[in-house]
């Protein structure tokens, strides 16, 4: 897929979520070929032993916590992307000019990484802005997971108002955006794997 192909509606329709609501949720909006691509590469090279255990907090507070954050990660390089990972980056960028175009949301940059939770881990209620670095505006999770049905669980919970939540699925090819400083949010435990790409839109520090 080239940015090309990228559907204009779909953008729009993206953009007028967040002006709107601060979020965002678009499925399909990789094809299944890409999506199965890049969970390959992810599995590939965490069989390699590439991924990492996350951490929370930044500086001297970061550390490893199980019991908030199961994930393991490995960080995407735009210099030298996998083939599976060209059109994620294509994607990125069609998304990046979009949001600049109709929101003045002045994104610079994108940081991500794939994100692996094992069965039965979880990411504890927390907001994607650290309170000393406040340049990432907009995060972003593409979902990888092949046949993800509810009993699986592994819902990413977002407080969106007083008290309301809204849950979400990760379906292969579902992207969720949202505003970073705005919402709290969660990711569920699940009975089986789970994967996705996750990172966020920074402006020019
Ligand atoms: C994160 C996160 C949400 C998800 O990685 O910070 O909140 O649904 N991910 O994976
Ligand atoms: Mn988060």
């Amino acid at each position: 897929m080239s940015a090309a192909t990228l559907d204009a509606f779909v953008l729009a329709r993206l953009c007028d979520g967040i002006a709107d609501d601060g979020y965002a949720v678009v499925h399909n909006f990789l094809p299944a070929p890409v999506v199965a691509a890049l969970a390959l590469e992810a599995r590939r090279r965490d069989a390699a032993g590439e991924f990492c255990a996350a951490r929370v907090d930044r500086g001297a507070r970061r550390s490893q916590r199980s019991d908030i954050r199961g994930d393991r990660i490995l960080w995407l390089d735009e210099r030298s992307p996998a083939s599976a990972e060209v059109p994620l980056w294509q994607a990125i960028e069609a998304l990046r000019a979009a949001l600049n175009q109709t929101l003045y949301l002045g994104l610079f940059s994108f940081e991500g990484h794939y994100a692996l939770y094992p069965p039965g881990t979880s990411y504890g209620r927390h907001r994607d802005q650290f309170s000393d670095d406040d340049a990432r505006r907009l995060s972003c999770v593409w979902y990888l997971n092949d046949g993800w049905l509810p009993e699986h669980g592994g819902a990413l919970r977002l407080y969106v108002a007083d008290g309301d939540v809204h849950e979400l699925l990760p379906l292969g090819g579902t992207l969720a955006c949202f505003l970073a400083d705005r919402f709290e949010h969660e990711v569920l435990s699940a009975s089986r794997e789970r994967l996705a790409v996750t990172g966020g839109f920074r402006r020019r520090e």
